[in-house]
């Protein structure tokens, strides 16, 4: 089958690799019909991460079921199907629990919970920037998909990750109907997380970022866009908050945080964050950090550790939630506000290609060209 195989930094290239097939009773095989490129990608594409070479991409996965495992039974052959990026058992007690991102038995290194898809130290799984994917645990991992699938595909393809994970960044910030929300990052998963905060009735969304394109898309779903190469965040979102700042405040950088002119400083949106939220705000992390990284440019954050306003934090008296989105937890609500017509996450899709067209749209969207706001590309097509 073809797929997008990474050849190293800033490299990717599309070729024939082994076919996915049925290795386990459990599993399902699909035909990939959509597959997003993600943020996530480009900190393995950049060679940030420690993600193999030869490896295929792609957690952002949509397709049709063709061939089912003998232990399967809710899944059927003909299904189409959105996948979750984190691969859960279902049986471990943090899937019992919900939380499938850190699923405890499908990631084989003792040191790691949770898996996912084409995923730097998250499992050995192959992405589904391919032609076809092989799902471990099918009954478990598969959202099926009603009858709108093709002609909503590319609303619901946004169901595997960044829709949920917007969402995860408003639920670990405790976003409620009423609130001032400041969301950092303008890309696709922080324009779901202030998409998703409007969807909650927010009274008011901000949005950071210094790209013109992304922040009209921000402007567009009725969020008040910050241009931080122009002004001060920080102090605007005091300005538009009577001084008290955002009552909650979302992540959604990373740790290659940047300043406009392209300088990484892994604690810039962290701190700029306990500044612009309120005394007791609460802010949710979904942009990821990591615990080693050779290649910063900042000393300290090689080994992951960033320095941090903790005294004002602390002082402020802020709650901080962290981590990958659990998106089982949400996936199933969000498709069916989909269904029902009431989500269009797809708004931010830009462009969608061949899977030949892979190399030339990482290198579009790594490189933040103004119109590159989401990538989805077809296989088949
Ligand atoms: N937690 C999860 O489950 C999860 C899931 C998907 C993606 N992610 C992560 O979320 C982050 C964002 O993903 P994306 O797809 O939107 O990526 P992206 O790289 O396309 O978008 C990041 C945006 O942040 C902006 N930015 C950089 N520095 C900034 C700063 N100091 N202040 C404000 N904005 C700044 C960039 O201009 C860019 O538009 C990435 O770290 C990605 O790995 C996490
Ligand atoms: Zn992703
Ligand atoms: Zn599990």
């Amino acid at each position: 089958m073809k797929a997008v195989v990474y050849n190293g930094p800033r490299d990717v290239t599309v070729k024939n690799v082994p076919d996915a097939k049925i290795e386990r009773p459990t599993d399902v095989l699909v035909k990939i019909t959509s597959t997003n490129i993600c943020g996530s990608d480009l900190h393995m594409y950049e060679g940030r991460t420690d993600f193999e070479k030869g490896r295929v991409f792609g957690h952002e996965n949509l397709g049709e079921v063709i061939e089912v495992g003998n232990a399967v039974d809710r899944i059927k052959v003909g299904d189409m199907v959105c996948l979750p990026f984190n691969i859960g058992c279902g049986f471990c007690r943090n899937c019992e629990a919900g939380l499938t991102a850190f699923c405890l038995t499908t990631n084989p290194d003792p040191k790691m919970a949770g898996a996912a898809y084409g995923f730097a130290d998250m499992g050995p799984y192959n992405g589904g920037q391919a032609e076809y994917l092989r799902v471990p645990y099918g009954d478990f991992n598969c959202l099926k998909l009603p009858d709108d699938a093709r002609e909503k595909e590319t609303d619901y393809v946004m169901v595997a990750d960044i829709f949920p994970t917007g969402w995860h960044s408003t639920e670990l910030a405790g976003v409620k109907p009423g609130d001032t929300v400041v969301v950092y990052g303008s890309g696709p998963v922080g324009l779901m997380a202030a998409y998703s905060a409007t969807l909650k009735d927010a009274s008011m969304v901000m949005v950071v970022d210094r790209h013109p394109d992304r922040l009209r898309l921000a402007e567009k779903i009725g969020a008040i866009p910050i241009d931080d190469s122009k002004v001060d965040p920080v102090q605007q979102v005091m300005d538009l908050t009577q001084g008290r700042g955002a009552d909650k405040g979302c992540e959604c950088v990373g740790y290659q945080a940047h300043d406009p002119q392209g300088h990484e400083h892994p604690n810039m949106t962290m701190n700029n964050l306990v500044k612009s939220v309120k005394f007791t705000g609460g802010i949710g992390v979904v942009g990821v950090f990591i615990p080693q990284d050779p290649g910063s440019p900042d000393k300290l954050y090689k080994e992951g550790e960033i320095t941090f306003d903790w005294g004002l934090c602390w002082f402020k008296g802020q709650s901080i939630k962290t981590g990958q989105a659990n998106v089982k937890a949400y996936n199933r609500h969000l498709r069916d506000l989909i269904h029902v017509g009431k989500a269009n996450p797809s708004f931010i899709v830009s462009h969608k290609l061949s899977l030949d067209d892979a190399p030339n749209a990482y290198q579009n969207f790594d490189a933040r060209n103004d119109g590159w706001t989401k990538v989805v590309l077809r296989p088949g097509q």
